[in-house]
């Protein structure tokens, strides 16, 4: 039986929530959009929450809030997920990026202030697998030069740091509910403010560009349809009454895996940092300095034909063909991002996962690093 890399965990009342919706007259724009506005915003503590139809488009509509477009730099991180740059690009905006921790591996805020020009708008900072560490140092940073922080806590849902939630640091931030993440809507996304003036920007950039209360062919701006139905809302009103308890989930199976893997010395295991709470997003094992990423590699096909799925989480964006090519980006530019993204392997992490998975996944990883170590 294959172990997949992850898995939603939907429950039988979030199936007759969804078939609700659809036994009645409101599938989008209809009273479960607001209830999941209002209980994700009061979940975060922020004041304004605006659904949209994916963590992608989410950080699109932040920087189009923003004013940010062509000719204006936005600082990031090169080790994230595609989007976070790629929503920069869309604005027609140039990411700048910065190299990372190599113990958080999120963005370096000792090396934000070098990368900031006068057409820097915005700082777009990861909490890379769900981890805050530093954002209060990022934002001060920012703050500093009168830069708002676009904060991407797509992986981080339910993480804090000294007791301050992910998704409150930046002057907006972007969460997501794709399948494998800690919440899920089939897709979705959701942006946080307290700022009014942004919020209602978003509101309206979603819908068409509609106004406040305007009537529905009366377009006051180019907008776009990033809706998010009331299906997928009620789905996430329903994941999100249970937040807690999927945490606690997952805590539980970080737990086994770091536990079964503690005296393995060729692994960099993740911790909880001991001032943030981690809500586990994925679990993301690093090999040890000496390894090549040709053997990563090899080790990744060897899990797979275990019939194990694992993934290289993540290849640097910086040199992703389509941006090294138009930003001028080259191997050695960014090198603790580099060297991390070359021994990274995402093992299967998901709620429904056993013990006795996790005790076969990590004997079939010493198994294939014993075999690797012998060629
Ligand atoms: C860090 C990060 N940013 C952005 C996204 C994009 O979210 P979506 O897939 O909902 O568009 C994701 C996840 O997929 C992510 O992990």
């Amino acid at each position: 039986m294959k172990i997949h890399l992850s898995r939603p965990d939907i429950t039988d009342r979030e199936i007759e929530a969804v078939c609700e919706v659809l036994r009645g007259p409101n599938l989008s724009l209809g009273p479960r959009l607001a209830e999941f506005e209002r209980a994700f915003a009061e979940y975060i503590g922020s004041k304004r929450a605006v659904a949209v139809n994916s963590g992608t488009s989410g950080l699109f509509l932040c920087t189009a809030a923003l004013g940010i477009g062509p000719g204006d730099e936005v600082v990031t991180t090169p080790f994230t997920f595609a989007a976070s740059a790629t929503s920069i690009m869309m604005a027609g905006a140039k990411p700048v990026f910065v190299d990372i921790d190599p113990v958080s591996l999120n963005i370096d805020a000792a090396k934000i202030e070098s990368a900031i020009t006068e057409r820097t708008k915005a700082v777009l900072p990861v909490e890379v697998f769900g981890n805050p560490a530093a954002f209060d140092r990022v934002c001060e940073i920012a703050r500093k030069h009168d830069l708002p922080v676009i904060e991407d806590s797509c992986e981080a849902l339910g993480s804090a740091l000294n007791g301050k939630k992910a998704g409150t640091f930046g002057t907006m931030s972007v969460f997501g509910f794709y399948p494998n993440k800690q919440i899920t809507t089939g897709e979705g996304g959701m942006i946080l403010t307290d700022d009014d003036a942004l919020a209602d920007a978003c509101v309206s950039l979603r819908n068409q560009g509609r106004g406040k209360g305007g009537l529905w062919l009366a377009h006051e701006r180019l907008g776009y349809n990033y809706r998010l139905s009331d299906i997928n809302c009620a789905l996430g009103i329903a994941q999100l009454s249970r937040i807690d308890e999927i945490k606690a989930k997952r805590r539980q199976v970080a737990q086994w895996y770091r536990e079964m893997l503690a005296d393995e010395g060729r692994l960099i295991v993740p911790a909880e940092p001991e001032d943030c709470e981690l809500s586990w997003f994925v679990f993301v094992v690093r090999l040890a300095e000496d390894f090549t990423r040709q053997q990563r590699d090899r080790i990744l096909e060897q899990m797979k034909s275990h019939d194990i799925e694992v993934s290289n989480y993540f290849p640097p964006v910086h040199l992703m063909p389509f941006i090294a090519e138009q930003f001028g980006y080259r191997p050695g530019d960014l090198p603790i991002a580099e060297s991390a993204s070359e021994r990274t392997i995402a093992l299967p992490f998901h709620n429904h996962l056993t013990k006795d998975e996790v005790a076969t996944i990590c004997r079939t990883l010493r198994h294939v690093l014993d075999k690797d170590m012998a060629l």
